[in-house]
């Protein structure tokens, strides 16, 4: 029952102090356990007959986009939803900005529509700490350029830990668009916080040895690492982020770096296959492995959610405390 479940639900652990969430790196060890602990008890509410707890009624939230998702955007919505809060989808490209608003004048009107929380993804790094530091309301980062993806970060992590029961002495790869990839520096601050090894693997334009001043190891090789990895984290490639090819062909990337049939059978036995989506098949990863037995791909979606009620409510309730 609902009810009950409300009843017994409890309020935010007093550990919870932050009003926003704009990155791993600002988040201790404990700060990211306390939520993926919380994360876990989503999961059971989505997984149950009931779907809902309305512990956020009267709530309202913004999901102000500003680059394409169809995962984030999606899983807000829909974890705003099951927690009871109202939910506004901000449509960039149809907005006031192209007549030359800003997005700090976008904010500050949308926020006098007493709306309580902005979910905002957009290409420059910092908009989420920019838009905190100019409004009031509770500011949750859907990815900020290359910087960070906190959500997608917490979500991987929490996959790895449903499957392994811990992150501790791990050895989890990141593999591909390193320079690119604003889910690559989440995993690496939440990964490493939890005790994680962290490998990060790609062709050498796209993986720079400046990580290894943060206790990263760098491989320029996958056939090198496969028989050591407990967790791969196959990352797309991103183009649209690029301003010159940084390898000669997608088919020669492919060759050196694609999870595929025959590089599992150098892989240890129970080794995990993530990918943060949208995948390229055939590029990072083939159909046989996203698909395949080892693939939590739609696993991670799910806990995409429940990650997402998670960092709702202990930001939302925290706040209305204030
Ligand atoms: N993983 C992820 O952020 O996917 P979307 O871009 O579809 O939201």
């Amino acid at each position: 029952m609902v009810s009950d479940l409300m009843k017994d639900w409890g309020t935010v652990p007093t550990l919870w102090n932050r009003r926003h969430l704009l990155g791993l790196e600002e988040l201790s060890a404990a700060e990211i356990t306390l939520i993926l602990d919380q994360a876990e008890r989503f999961r059971g509410v989505l997984t149950s007959g009931d779907r809902k707890i309305p512990l956020l009624n009267g709530k309202t939230c913004v999901n102000l986009f500003f680059e394409n998702s169809t995962r984030t955007r999606t899983s807000f919505g829909l974890a705003a939803r099951r927690l009871g809060i109202d939910v506004v989808e901000f449509s960039a490209a149809t907005s006031s900005l192209s007549k030359g608003e800003t997005i700090i004048d976008t904010a500050k009107n949308l926020e006098a529509m007493q709306i309580d929380c902005v979910v905002v993804r957009h290409s420059c790094p910092g908009t989420p700490k920019f838009l905190a530091e100019n409004i009031n309301s509770v500011v949750l980062n859907a990815g900020d350029g290359a910087h960070e993806h906190p959500t997608q970060g917490l979500l991987d992590i929490l996959t790895i830990r449903q499957r392994f029961g811990t992150l501790k002495g791990l050895t989890v790869a990141l593999v591909g668009d390193i320079a690119h990839s604003r889910t690559a520096r989440s995993n690496i601050q939440g990964l490493k916080k939890l005790g994680a090894n962290v490998i990060v693997c790609g062709p050498s334009t796209l993986v720079s040895r400046y990580w290894e001043e943060f206790g990263v190891e760098c491989s320029y090789s996958l056939d090198d690492i496969l028989n050591r990895v407990d967790v791969f984290n196959l990352l797309r490639i991103q183009f649209e982020r690029q301003v010159v090819r940084p390898f000669p062909s997608i088919a020669e990337y492919a060759h050196l770096y694609a999870m595929n049939g025959e590089r599992m059978q150098r892989t240890k036995k129970d080794v995990l296959i993530i990918a943060p989506g949208p995948i390229n098949r055939g590029v990072e990863i083939t159909p046989e492995v996203a698909d395949g037995p080892h693939s939590a791909i739609l696993d991670q979606v799910t806990n995409g959610v429940a990650v997402r009620m998670a960092v709702l409510w202990l930001t939302l309730a925290r706040s209305a405390e204030y």
